[in-house]
């Protein structure tokens, strides 16, 4: 079995399929002088199945497709399609702003994928136009209905959560789901990339946030899918609902990392926070052959050694994190 240098086998893949996104989210893209990756640098979908299929070779079981927003690449369902074809391969998810969902979920349906996550951190219309700048409350909910109805399962409402700006949603945010059979998700305000101005003072905690709900709602805590995901889950003791908590930042789940990431441009990334990717494109195109790119691959693997947020953690308790120190490579890139 591949291991890394921490002894973490690569389970997971995220692909960024496009960097370009519908929304300007606060907490992701601030930034309107972004330079965006030029289309011939795009891999194609022949490409993304290629390395998608050695990937798999390697021990990944799930691919999640990510973008940017990932809805903005024309004709999805093809690739959704190709992947789904891949032998081994046991989980095939997407993660999207949910504004293209209505209108592209029978393709993707029917192309093979089975669920998704949908960024929801509000359901106030007005307050979601000022995180997003340019979303829609109403397409996005409309999106999450479509899939509902197209029988994708779990439907899964992703909420990242910011002091003074939507910590008075977590209830409603709730109860929403729990009425409409989604399950929520909420997430520690993180520093990705470079320009979102994370300061702790922004940061509602997994504690906070569980205070809230349990206040209102008995949970009992389910622990993590495979003991690897990001999110620790709750049943709700009544049985309607179905409750997570992404506490990246408090309680650091680097020691389980199983996932490696794929950016638009062919890069691979073996850390949210990395500042530099490895370059598999270029040998793509430089026709190499799958011999040598699975070694590529490996030895990359091999080498990893990352665990940013064990170490952010660190040194937030030692008042000692300057989330400016180091440059990372844009969210909007890397897809979450
Ligand atoms: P499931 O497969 O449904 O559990 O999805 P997921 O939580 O793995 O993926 P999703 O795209 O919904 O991401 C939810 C949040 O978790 C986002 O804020 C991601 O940035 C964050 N996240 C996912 N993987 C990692 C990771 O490896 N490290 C960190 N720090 N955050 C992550
Ligand atoms: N902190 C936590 N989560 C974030 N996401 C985007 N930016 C941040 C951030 N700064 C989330 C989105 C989406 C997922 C891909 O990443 O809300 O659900
Ligand atoms: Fe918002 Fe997702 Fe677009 Fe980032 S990629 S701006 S989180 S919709
Ligand atoms: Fe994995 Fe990096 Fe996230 Fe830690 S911070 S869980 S190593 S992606």
């Amino acid at each position: 079995m591949l291991v890394d240098a921490r002894l973490r086998p690569i389970k997971d893949l995220r692909i960024s399929v496009t960097d370009r996104c519908n929304f300007r989210c606060t907490y992701c893209m601030p930034l309107d002088e972004y330079v965006w990756i030029d289309k011939k640098e795009i891999l194609t979908f022949e490409e993304i199945a290629r390395l998608a299929a050695l990937f798999v070779g390697l021990g990944v079981e799930k691919i999640r497709l990510t973008g940017g927003e990932p809805l903005v690449r024309q004709n999805l369902d093809r690739l959704v399609a190709r992947l789904s074809a891949i032998d081994g391969l046991n989980d095939l998810c997407l993660t999207t702003n949910g504004a293209l969902l209505a209108e592209r979920i029978e393709a993707l349906k029917a192309a093979g994928l089975k669920r998704v996550n949908i960024s929801v951190d509000t359901l106030d219309a007005d307050k979601f136009k000022q995180i997003t700048k340019r979303g829609d409350l109403g397409k996005v909910l409309e999106g999450a209905f479509a899939a509902k109805k197209h029988g994708l399962d779990p439907i899964k409402l992703n909420a990242v959560i910011e002091r003074g700006v939507n910590d008075d949603d977590i209830i409603p945010l709730v109860e929403f789901s729990r009425q409409n059979g989604f399950a929520i998700r909420f997430i520690e305000y993180m520093d990705v990339g470079n320009a979102n101005d994370w300061t702790t003072k922004k940061l509602v905690s997994k504690k906070e946030i569980l205070e809230t709900i349990s206040a209102r709602f008995a949970l009992k805590e389910r622990g993590r899918n495979h003991d690897t995901a990001p999110s620790v889950d709750y049943d709700f003791v009544d049985g309607i609902g179905d409750l997570g908590i992404i506490a990246s930042v408090t309680e650091p789940f680097c020691s389980s990392c199983t996932r490696a990431r794929l950016t638009a441009d062919g890069k691979v990334v073996t850390c949210l926070f990395s500042q530099i990717g490895h370059d598999v494109k270029a040998l793509l195109r430089g026709g190499a052959s799958d011999e040598a790119i699975v070694e590529f691959l490996s030895a990359m693997w091999r080498g990893r050694t990352d665990r940013y947020s064990e170490e952010r953690w660190q040194a937030l308790r030692t008042a000692n994190y300057d989330p400016k120190s180091r440059k990372k490579i844009e969210m909007i890139s890397l897809g979450g």
